[in-house]
């Protein structure tokens, strides 16, 4: 055998081992995905959890493509939150993540405005499939850029898979004083141990049901309550933030000036927050 045979004996070796161990893009003879989307519920962990406050929309936003016959609910306003994640744990592995919540709507006959998610990118084809049949979450393919110096300073960039499109691009530095505590404790009290969601099913995978699917997604209020933590520690500073809102909204005349100035909008969370995704149940005032 020649050294060059061997090289390619190995070469398709290591691809072969390269391919078996990918389960992305996974698909039967059907085309269907054979992925392990992972049941509900969902319990996540965190590396980071940045939410961003953004004032209300002047109307609601286009509606999201990936849903067909999406009834026009009641667009209840703002504020609406822009969340950026990084799930170090979750039943389909690590992830980024970042989604966008207009704010509340009334849906039917509901009396109780519920939040619901207009766009949500991520970086693992499973979580797209999870998310979209555990919840009907409208998850597509995004790359997520990282960076922490040793200063403390993050930067992060997003880009949509689909087009490239710089969705967002942040550059966060720790804060160690002048945050008003109040601000923090009142969105992570109010707006985010609990978050009681609804999502229109998708087209794709087809949910076998034509109610809002339902559900309260939870964060653990203890990691995120800092408990011993000071506040400072866990705030970071947006030090410079721009927002792609025409990729959220379909809206090309909003921009992040919509972000009030000067407010502690921005939160890092470390690590020893949880998540707790439950399974959807149809939305029964509907
Ligand atoms: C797989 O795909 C085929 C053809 O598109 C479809 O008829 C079938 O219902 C799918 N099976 C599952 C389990 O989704
Ligand atoms: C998931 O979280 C829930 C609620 O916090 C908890 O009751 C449950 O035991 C957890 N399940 C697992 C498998 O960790
Ligand atoms: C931290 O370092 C980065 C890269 O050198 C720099 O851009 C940033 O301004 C620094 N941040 C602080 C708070 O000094
Ligand atoms: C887009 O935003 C602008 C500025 O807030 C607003 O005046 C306009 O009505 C919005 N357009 C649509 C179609 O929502």
């Amino acid at each position: 055998m020649s050294r060059v045979t061997r090289f390619l004996r190995q070469g398709a070796l290591w691809l072969i081992l390269l391919l078996a161990s990918r389960d992305t893009y996974a698909a039967d003879v059907n085309g269907n995905s054979t992925l392990n989307t992972a049941p509900p519920p969902w319990n996540t962990t965190y590396a980071r959890v940045y939410v961003f406050q953004v004032s209300a929309l002047p109307s609601p936003p286009a509606p999201n493509k990936l849903y067909s016959g999406l009834p026009a609910w009641q667009f209840t306003k703002g504020p609406g939150y822009l969340m950026l994640l990084k799930y170090k744990s979750s039943p389909v592995g690590p992830y980024n993540e970042l989604a966008y919540i207009p704010g509340k709507y009334k849906a039917g006959k509901c009396s109780t405005p519920l939040f619901s998610v207009q766009r949500i990118w991520v970086d693992s084809e499973a979580s797209v499939q999870g998310g979209r049949s555990n919840w009907g979450l409208p998850k597509e393919l995004a790359k997520f850029n990282w960076r922490r110096f040793v200063n403390g300073t993050e930067v992060v960039s997003v880009r949509a898979a689909a087009d490239q499109s710089l969705l967002l691009h942040g550059v966060f530095d720790p804060v160690t004083s002048g945050i008003p505590p109040e601000t923090l404790a009142w969105v992570l009290k109010q707006e985010l141990s609990t978050v009681p969601s609804m999502q229109w099913p998708l087209d794709k995978p087809a949910t076998p049901t034509t109610k809002p699917l339902s559900f309260q997604l939870t964060y653990n209020p203890k990691a995120l309550g800092f408990a011993g933590i000071p506040y400072a520690n866990a705030a970071r500073k947006i030090l410079r933030l721009r927002v792609n809102f025409e990729a959220f909204t379909g809206n090309k005349t909003l921009n992040f000036a919509a972000l009030p100035a000067g407010q502690p909008v921005g939160l890092a969370l470390g690590g020893g927050t949880t998540g707790y995704f439950p399974t959807a149940e149809t939305l029964a005032c509907y």
